[in-house]
């Protein structure tokens, strides 16, 4: 299982001084060391946590997988196709929006997120696009030819508590998922809590993991933050859809 850390909200510290610290190419450093695999950023239209200049800083520093997530806006993914992230993550985005709420409802046939899946792919970077887990969205997102969705996670990190209704939802999507040919990812709202049962689920290759490792970091470094969603997620023991 691949862990990829969501820096952005290094950012946002950052820009609610407009000063330079703390940097995110240092925490992407930082949390590279500690075990992340990859290090993922949202650079979204208002600019409100990560800046252009950062997402060309961490192409030139981050050493595994840059993750770019973006909307299917063009002037974004004109910057995602000249900086060419390993991979780009589609997502909905809403101005006023405190975080991404709910995956891409996909139309069929989806125009505007099939020409942004087209511009990345022939630029040469690997396309995700962030969905809900569901059945039909799944499907249209096999035939926008992606190698790769991530399901949102976010229903099942607010009701964990309540139940296992939204972990059999997961479970059913990512087994959909894979045997329509996709790589399976999984993020947001995800924490030191509730990742596990998310983690064993066998079909899912990645986690893109950000607020909760930032939010911890402040209290036992960014290093810590991330050895120990780490050990977590490793040790999280391997389940299949059937059990
Ligand atoms: N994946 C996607 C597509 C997201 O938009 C986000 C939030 O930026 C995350 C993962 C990480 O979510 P969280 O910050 O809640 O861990």
């Amino acid at each position: 299982m691949r862990l990829y850390v969501n820096i952005d909200h290094v950012a946002t510290l950052r820009e609610a001084r407009q000063t330079a610290e703390p940097d995110p190419v240092r925490a992407a450093d930082l949390a590279e060391r500690a075990g992340a695999d990859g290090i993922t950023v949202h650079l979204r239209e208002d600019r409100r946590h990560i800046q252009d200049a950062d997402v060309r800083a961490l192409k030139a520093s981050v050493r595994g997988v840059l993750n770019l997530e973006l909307g299917a806006h063009d002037e974004i993914v004109r910057i995602a196709c000249r900086v060419k992230p390993f991979q780009a993550t589609l997502v909905p985005e809403r101005r006023r929006e405190i975080t991404t709420e709910g995956g891409l409802a996909l139309r069929s046939p989806d125009r505007k997120v099939g020409a942004a899946v087209r511009r990345l792919t022939d630029a040469g970077i690997r396309v995700s696009l962030f969905i809900d887990p569901d059945l039909a969205t799944i499907d249209r997102a096999a035939e926008l030819g992606v190698p790769a969705i991530e399901l949102h996670t976010g229903r099942y990190a607010h009701t964990w508590r309540k139940g296992d209704a939204a972990l059999r939802v997961l479970r059913r999507a990512a087994a959909h998922a894979k045997a329509r040919g996709l790589a399976v990812h999984a993020g947001h709202g995800l924490t030191y809590q509730n990742v596990q049962p998310v983690a064993a689920i066998a079909e899912i290759e990645e986690l893109n993991i950000g607020h909760s490792i930032v939010s911890n970091a402040v209290f036992w470094g960014m290093e810590e933050a991330v050895r120990r969603m780490r050990k977590l997620v490793d040790e999280a023991p391997p389940l299949t859809a059937e059990s």
